[in-house]
C-alpha cells in the first residue's frame, strides 16, 4: 500500500475528500501523516479526529530550506511515497522538490497557468473569464507551476461571487485530486516536456 503524506495549512476539505475516498475503497493508499505549518489549521483537528497521525511544524520565522529539511525528515521517517499539498500555502524549496522528484502534487483552484497564487477565484471573476476550474499538477519550486496532471472546468455564472464560484470549483477539486493521485501512484504516465501523457 502506497503511503501518502498530506501537507495543509487550513480548512482541510481536500484532505477529507482524499481520506473519504480511501475509506470508501476508491483510492488504494494510506495516509501516513498529516502535517500542518499552522497550529490552528482546522484540517489538523479533522485528521486527529479520524485517528490519523498528525504533526504541527510551525513555519513562522524559519528559513525556507531549514523548514523544508524538517518536513522532509518527518516524511522520510514515515516512508511516505507521495506528498500531497492540500491547501498548503507555502512555496517549496528546490531541496524539497529534489528529494521527491515527481512525487509531490498540488491542487489549485484555477485553470493554470491562469490565476496562480492567492484568491484565484476572485482573480478569475475580476478578469471576467467565462470558465474557470481547478488543476492538479506536479510541484516544482515555482508558485503553482509544474507539469499539469489533470484539470476540471466549471462555468463562471453572471451572479457569481468569489464564494459561489469557489464552492463550484471545490466540488471538482475533491473529485480530481483523488483521480490524479491514483494515476501517479499507478505509474501509468510519462512526461514529454511539460506534458503528462497517460499510458495504458
Ligand atoms: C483549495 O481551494 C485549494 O485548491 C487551494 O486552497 C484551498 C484549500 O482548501 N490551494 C491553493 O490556492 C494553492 N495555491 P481545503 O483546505 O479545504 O482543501
Amino acid at each position: 500500500m502506497k503511503r501518502l503524506g498530506i501537507l495543509l495549512s487550513g480548512r482541510g476539505s481536500n484532505f477529507e475528500a482524499i481520506a473519504d475516498n480511501i475509506a470508501a475503497g476508491r483510492l488504494q493508499a494510506s495516509i501516513a501523516v498529516v502535517i500542518s505549518n499552522r497550529p490552528q489549521a482546522p484540517g489538523l483537528a479533522l485528521a486527529r479526529e479520524r485517528g490519523l497521525e498528525t504533526l504541527c511544524l510551525p513555519s513562522k520565522g524559519i528559513e525556507r530550506e531549514v523548514y523544508d529539511r524538517m518536513v522532509v525528515a518527518e516524511l522520510r521517517r514515515r516512508e511516505v511515497d507521495l506528498v500531497c499539498l492540500a491547501g498548503f500555502m507555502r512555496l517549496l524549496s528546490a531541496y524539497f522538490v529534489r528529494e521527491y522528484p515527481l512525487r509531490i502534487l498540488n491542487i489549485h483552484p484555477s485553470l493554470l497557468p491562469s490565476f496562480p497564487g492567492l484568491d484565484a477565484q476572485q482573480q478569475a471573476l475580476d478578469h471576467g473569464v467565462k470558465f474557470s476550474g481547478c488543476t492538479v499538477h506536479f510541484v516544482d519550486e515555482h508558485l503553482d507551476a509544474g507539469p499539469i496532471i489533470t484539470q476540471a472546468v466549471v462555468p463562471v455564472l453572471d451572479g457569481d461571487t468569489a464564494e459561489t464560484l469557489a464552492a463550484r470549483i471545490l466540488k471538482e477539486e475533491h473529485r480530481i485530486y483523488t483521480e490524479a493521485i491514483a494515476l501517479v501512484l499507478s505509474g501509468r504516465f510519462r512526461l514529454e516536456g511539460r506534458r503528462v501523457i497517460r499510458e495504458p
